[in-house]
C-alpha cells in the first residue's frame, strides 16, 4: 500500500529567461492523483513549467512543493518518484528498444536485474514486446513515443510529466496513447501538456488553461464547458459571407455542406435570426476562455 499523499503544489511561480521575457508569471496550481491536462497555444509556457516541475530548470520566483517539500531547494525526493517525457525526446537510432531502456535504467541508477524485469513489463504495457529487439531507427513516431513513455515509467514514478506526447502521432496512435495514460493515472499524478483540445478531452479530470505564462483557469472539463453553455450557436451561411462572420464573431467550428457552411460561434446574443443554441464542446470552451484572456490583458486606453 502506498501512503504518500501525492500532492504537487505550484506556488506563484515566475520564470524569466535571459533577455527579459517572463515565460511564466504568478503561476499557481495544485494537482493530485489522476490525469491533468495543461492546455495552451504554442509559446504559452507549457514546456517552461514542465521543465521546472521536472527540476531541470529553476523558477525565477515562487516555489514548487511535492508532498510538502520545496523541490526548488531539495529536488531529490521528487526526482526519485519522477517520470518525464520531454517535448523533444531523442532516441539513439542504433540501439534496440531494450538496449535503450537498459541504458536509461543504468543512468537512473536502477538495479540491473530489477530493471530487466521492469523493461519486459513496460514493453508489454506499451505494446512493443514484439519489436523490443529491433533498432529504434526503424520505429515510427508513435512507436518512439511509446518507448519515451516506457523510459519515463522505468522507476514506477508517482509524478509523470509528459510534454506534448501526441505530436507526430496518427489518430489511432493518439487514442491508444490516451488510453494508456488513463490506465497509468490510477495511482499517480499525470500532467500532460498539449495545444490540441482532443488530446485531453476524454482523459483529463482537470484542465489547466495557460496563456502567455499565466493560468487562465483550472477546472474539470465539464465546468469549462458549463461556462459557455447557452452561448454556443450554429447556423448555415453562404460560403461568400464566411470571412465577414469570422471578423465579427468567435468561430469555433465550420463544416462545409452542400448548401453553405455550418458554423459554430460563441456569442452572448443570437448571431443570426436562424441561429440555434447547441451544447458546448471543450473546443468552444477553450477558444472562448482564451479569447477572454486575450481581451482581459489589453490595457485600457490612456
Ligand atoms: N531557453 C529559452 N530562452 C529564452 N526564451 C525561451 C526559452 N524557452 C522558451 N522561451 C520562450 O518562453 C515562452 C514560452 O515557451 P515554452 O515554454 O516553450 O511554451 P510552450 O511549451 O507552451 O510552447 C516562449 O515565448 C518562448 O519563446
Ligand atoms: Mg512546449
Amino acid at each position: 500500500m502506498r501512503v504518500e499523499p501525492m500532492k504537487l503544489e505550484v506556488q506563484a511561480v515566475g520564470k524569466r529567461y535571459r533577455g527579459g521575457l517572463w515565460a511564466l508569471e504568478e503561476f499557481t496550481l495544485d494537482l493530485g492523483p489522476g490525469v491533468h491536462g495543461l492546455l495552451g497555444p504554442n509559446g504559452a509556457g507549457k514546456s517552461t513549467l514542465m521543465r521546472i516541475l521536472a527540476t531541470i530548470s529553476r523558477p525565477t520566483e515562487g516555489c514548487v512543493l511535492w508532498d510538502g517539500t520545496d523541490v526548488t531547494r531539495s529536488p531529490e525526493p521528487l526526482r526519485r518518484v519522477l517520470g518525464y517525457l520531454p517535448q523533444a525526446f531523442g532516441v539513439y537510432p542504433q540501439l534496440s528498444a531494450v538496449e535503450f531502456l537498459r541504458y536509461i535504467a543504468a543512468v537512473k541508477g536502477l538495479d540491473a536485474a530489477v530493471a530487466n524485469r521492469r523493461i519486459e513489463a513496460l514493453l508489454s504495457l506499451v505494446n512493443l514486446t514484439d519489436v523490443g529487439r529491433r533498432r529504434l531507427g526503424g520505429f515510427s513516431g508513435g512507436m518512439r513515443q511509446r518507448v519515451g513513455i516506457a523510459q519515463a515509467l522505468l522507476n514506477d514514478p508517482r509524478l509523470l510529466i509528459v510534454d506534448e506526447p501526441t505530436a507526430g502521432l496518427d489518430p489511432e496512435e493518439r487514442v491508444r496513447f490516451r488510453n494508456l495514460l488513463a490506465e497509468l493515472a490510477a495511482d499517480r499524478v499525470v500532467l500532460l501538456s498539449t495545444h490540441i483540445v482532443g488530446d485531453v478531452e476524454a482523459v483529463a479530470e482537470s484542465i489547466a488553461l495557460i496563456h502567455r505564462g499565466r493560468l487562465v483557469c483550472h477546472a474539470p472539463p465539464e465546468e469549462l464547458m458549463r461556462a459557455v453553455a447557452g452561448r454556443v450557436w450554429t447556423w448555415v451561411v453562404a460560403s461568400s459571407s464566411l470571412a465577414e462572420v469570422r471578423r465579427e464573431y468567435r468561430v469555433t467550428g465550420a463544416v462545409r455542406r452542400s448548401d453553405g457552411v455550418q458554423l459554430r460561434v460563441v456569442a452572448d446574443t443570437p448571431p443570426h435570426g436562424s441561429a440555434q443554441v447547441v451544447s458546448p464542446n471543450l473546443e468552444d470552451a477553450y477558444l472562448d476562455h482564451l479569447a477572454r484572456a486575450r481581451t482581459d490583458r489589453v490595457s485600457p486606453p490612456a
